[in-house]
């Protein structure tokens, strides 16, 4: 009986391209996926972008478009990635899909109805010059205990403290600066903490169907959690699932202005793309999910743990709905023994620039198969044993197989195999016929190293049965003619054979074989033998050290775009666009500390017109009022006033800076060479 299976991978956040962690995932998962499809196992395999939060919305805004274009552009540039290292995604979504829409406002309205809904007033800091509250990672501030400024609203880099953003002393806004000011407002709350809640994850989480390791990390937070000043509590905590606007995000039922936590309507996004997919082959969602025997996966990165194992089955629960089959978690992927990728930079390992250079991504594919496990630990990718596997194992020992035999079948034999295989033929094609149900358990378990080892210990036997047989000495006779045949003909159905096995792997590679021996690659067991064979062609190439030494070179600036400055350089304008900026020569006439904020200086300038201007400058970090007054710089001066928490500013003064301020910090106030005069026009 065939099964019925949803998968998914993590929804990557869409303010960024993927990086080799986020190809790592989908390989996994992919090599599950197509092997489920060849038992002849039903498969929806959907992803989508996670779009919505704080941290997309400013970016948005930074960029100068609406965060649903912004997305949008991210979301254009996914299928490069997904077609070059052959993920076979049914379909790809977002999380802002009207889909997600109404499926997330649907659950919230069930729990609700199921009296799991809290409203709760709490304080939080407000930056009143962008008018939005603050998350905890837009606070900064100078730490409680040991007084290095510039930290994080939850925790200290320097002495690794942990504390809420409220403890911070003289806490500032990252985004403007601003000193934020406490404002309370009602957040809503799922009520993990209800008894319900509580019995239904001890034993969904409990019973045996997460992997160990898994499981007891989950078990510690039954009974105590860290809360964010990093106290202590008990069992588990309300979940807050609000946001106030502005919020990138879905709006609550029946509470204007308030919206969803992205990770509150992240997760409904599986559900939501596997109803868009379903949508678009007229079938109907609701049957589909309604079958009992319906299993669904979810494969996801050991860091979002929580959100899949506690807050996601209940929600589906206690809205009336199916919970997951179970949860796959994986390490992490480093590379070159590096550091562990960030999240937003990605290292070391350029997807896109794997596959320009022509690197074949099944290498990338067979390599990571070889090196993963159902365990939740982390990998590494290392430049010489991808090499040493990839030329040794997959070409040396599996792919040359066939090179060994094709040709003396072709030239000698017509293509035609014969079906007589002699004891020591029949015997090693039975053994590894055999193998295909252990190997098929190791896939099933996502033990992908073991079935990678497995087989490329099938392929060491065919190679010693080459080294006994010798078809290259048998053909120097034509009286071994028959020896000759049966050799070669034991040789092509090993070869197929295996590759069959390697097809979740390597799917290509598994079209071109069939192609090339004729019988299916599609389907996990064929009975039967290869008949004739197509003349061979080279079904793979050596990966070089040149390769690998242009993968980890770093980006020449024209190639991708870069500049040191660390940011892409902006689309073109044209002269009238630049002449509509009014640049002038200033001189700094008077400079002070603003009170309250550390962020900022207040500049009085001079531009010629007869009377000085007020600018506010976030420049405090690097200057002190005295260094500047008297100095010359440039300034934008037909920028529009605008008004803020300290006065009103009346324009801009230019400055540089990186493009990544927490790479290189440091910022540069501009001054002309001498003789620039105030009042100039700088064009
Ligand atoms: N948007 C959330 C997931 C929402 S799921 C409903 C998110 N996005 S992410 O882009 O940060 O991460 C997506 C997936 O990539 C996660 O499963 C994460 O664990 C995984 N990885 C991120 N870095 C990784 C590595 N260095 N190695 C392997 N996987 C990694 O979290
Ligand atoms: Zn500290």
């Amino acid at each position: 009986m065939s099964r019925q299976l949803f998968v998914t991978t993590a929804l990557p956040y869409a303010n960024g391209k993927f990086h080799i962690g986020h190809i790592m995932e989908y390989i996994q998962a992919d090599i599950w996926v197509r092997f489920q499809r060849m038992q002849g196992n039903q498969v929806n395999f959907v992803g989508a972008d996670d779009a919505h939060g704080a941290p997309i919305m400013i970016a948005a805004e930074k960029a100068g478009v609406t965060p649903q274009q912004f997305v949008a552009n991210i979301a254009a540039g996914r299928k490069e990635y997904l077609d070059g290292f052959q993920i076979s995604f049914d379909n790809w979504s977002s999380t802002d899909s009207p889909e997600n829409h109404e499926l997330a406002r649907q659950i919230y309205r069930d729990l609700k109805a199921n009296d799991l809904i809290d409203v709760k007033t709490i304080e939080q800091f407000f930056d009143p010059e962008k008018t939005m509250f603050l998350p905890d990672r837009y606070i900064k501030g100078t730490c409680p205990k040991c007084g290095t400024p510039d930290q994080y609203g939850d925790n200290c880099e320097n002495c690794g403290a942990v504390y809420a953003p409220t403890d911070l002393i003289k806490p500032y806004s990252a985004l403007s600066g601003a000193t934020p000011v406490l404002k309370s407002s009602e957040h809503f709350f799922f009520k993990l903490s209800d008894q319900r809640c509580v019995d239904f994850l001890q034993s969904w989480t409990q019973d045996g169907k997460l992997q160990p390791e898994v499981a007891n990390k989950v078990k510690e937070w039954f009974s105590v959690r860290t809360n964010p000043d990093g106290s202590k509590s008990e069992g588990l905590g309300d979940w807050d699932i609000s946001r106030d606007a502005p919020y990138f995000g879905i709006e609550i039922p029946d509470a204007p202005g308030k919206y969803f936590y992205v990770w509150l309507d992240a997760p409904v996004g599986y559900l939501a793309s596997l109803k868009n997919l379903l949508g678009k082959r007229g079938e109907d969602y609701n049957a589909y999910m309604a079958n009992p025997a319906l299993e669904q996966y979810h494969f996801i990165g050991k860091d979002i743990v929580t959100f899949h194992t506690l807050f996601w089955p209940a929600m589906l629960h206690f809205s009336g709905r199916k919970t997951p089959n179970n949860v796959f978690v994986h390490g992490f992927l480093t590379v070159n023994n590096g550091e562990k990728m960030s999240k937003s930079r990605g290292t070391g390992l350029d997807p896109l620039k794997y596959l320009s250079l022509g690197m074949n991504p099944e290498w990338l594919r067979y390599y990571l198969a070889a090196k993963l496990s159902a365990r939740n630990e982390d990998i590494d990718f290392n430049a010489d044993d991808f090499m040493a596997r990839v030329n040794s194992d997959l070409i040396g020992k599996f792919v040359n197989i066939a090179s060994r035999a094709a040709g003396f079948l072709t030239k000698r034999f017509d293509g035609k195999l014969s079906t007589d295989f002699g004891p020591q033929g029949e015997e090693l094609l039975f053994e590894i016929h055999g193998a295909k149900d252990n190997l098929a358990n190791a896939y099933e378990a996502r033990e992908f190293g073991k079935a990678t080892r497995d087989i490329m210990l099938l392929a060491d036997k065919v190679n010693a049965y080459v080294d006994q047989h010798k078809p290259w000495d048998l053909a120097k006779d034509a009286a071994n003619n028959e020896a000759l045949h049966q050799v070669c003909s034991v040789l092509i159905n090993a070869f197929a054979e295996i590759s069959r096995y390697l097809a979740p792997v390597l799917p290509s590679l598994a079209q071109a074989v069939q192609a090339f021996v004729g019988t299916s690659m599609k389907h996990w067991t064929v009975t039967g033998y290869v008949a004739a064979i197509q003349p061979y062609q080279h079904l793979m190439q050596r990966v070089t050290p040149e390769q690998l030494d242009a993968l980890f070179e770093p980006p020449a600036p024209t190639e991708v775009k870069l500049i040191p400055g660390g940011e892409d350089i902006a689309p073109a304008i044209s002269i009238d666009d630049f002449t509509k900026i009014d640049l002038r020569i200033a001189k700094i006439v008077n400079c002070e500390a603003v009170d309250g904020s550390v962020k900022l200086l207040r500049l009085t300038l001079d531009v010629g017109e007869g009377k000085t201007r007020n600018v506010f400058s976030g420049i405090a970090s690097a200057y002190k009022p005295e260094d500047l007054i008297g100095k010359h710089t440039v300034m934008v001066a037909n920028l529009a006033p605008r008004k803020m928490k300290f006065g009103i500013s009346e324009g801009m003064v230019l400055a540089a800076s990186h493009g990544d301020e927490k790479a290189q910090p440091g910022i540069y106030v501009l001054e002309p060479l001498a003789g620039a005069m105030p009042g100039m026009r700088v064009k």
